[in-house]
């Protein structure tokens, strides 16, 4: 029994992380589509094709629930597979939701009209499809009024995380926070909406400052799949865990290794 968790690449495996500690007899099967990352430079329609051809793999596989654990694959795919209708007994979710109703106090699900919250203003660091599909403001605005969010497109960050480059991915960081703070320089909050982010957690909490507070996905996410499955216990499918990649599985698995520092074997897809 397996829940799929999909990714363009590494990010996910944070989610993934924090799912597994947070229930540690459900099986995961992980899909990188390496070959095609990052999703961040790509448009709308390609991120919705890839995003669908992945999760039916997934699907087929027998993976009742899958995870998009892409805020990228999130902002251009799901609320379109969700519209155009899933096969029967299956389930795709996103990784905004959990997020939002974390920044806004809400508890799962309420469903009430948008209030003010503590939170006046917050830092999104996204890829620029996510910035530019506004899918993060359309969430929170449901939920929220009175929220000022100024978003920085992080270019360059899932190349270089992808690359094993640190010390690119973490000039950039820096760099990306610096323009953010030119045009908001004192956010309450920053959302780290790009699962590939929390690898690079230190680094934007440090270029932030502390008075910061990071919202980063693992845990709010990981604590709402415990959530959906207590209330959908037959949603854990038939498929088997392990991890999967469109990329080239030695370089991937050696990458995964050194991000959760354990022992990390990918499968060609
Ligand atoms: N980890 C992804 C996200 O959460 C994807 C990034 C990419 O492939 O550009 O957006």
């Amino acid at each position: 029994m397996a829940v799929g968790i999909f990714d363009s690449g590494l990010g996910g495996l944070t989610v993934l992380n924090a799912a597994q500690k947070r229930l540690p007899d459900v099986d995961f099967l992980y899909f990188a589509d390496s070959a095609h990352a990052p999703y961040g430079v790509r448009d709308a329609e390609n991120i919705y094709d890839l995003t669908r051809s992945a999760v039916r793999d997934l699907w087929n596989r027998g993976c009742d629930l899958v995870i998009l654990a892409c805020n990228t694959a999130s902002a251009a795919a799901l609320r379109r597979m969700q519209e155009e209708g899933v096969p029967e007994g299956k389930r795709v979710l996103g990784v905004f939701v959990p997020l939002i109703e974390a920044l806004t106090e809400r508890e799962w699900g309420d469903n009430s009209p948008p209030r003010e919250v503590a939170v006046k203003h917050v830092a999104l660091f996204a890829t620029p499809a996510t910035v530019s599909s506004r899918a993060f403001q359309r969430e929170l605005a449901f939920r929220a009024i009175g929220v000022d969010v100024e978003a920085q497109a992080c270019g360059g960050v899932v190349d270089a995380i992808e690359d094993g480059d640190m010390i690119l991915a973490e000039a950039l960081v820096r760099s990306h926070v610096d323009a953010l703070k030119r045009k908001m320089p004192e956010p309450q909050a920053a959302i780290l909406g790009c699962t590939h982010y929390p690898l690079m957690a230190e680094t934007f909490q440090q270029a932030l400052g502390p008075d910061v507070q990071v919202f980063s996905q693992g845990d709010l996410v990981a604590e709402s799949l415990a959530d959906y499955l207590q209330r959908h216990p037959n949603m854990q499918g038939e498929g088997t865990g392990g991890f999967l990649t469109t990329g080239k599985p030695d370089f991937v698995s050696d990458r995964a290794t050194q991000f959760l520092r354990r022992q990390i074997t990918f499968e060609a897809t």
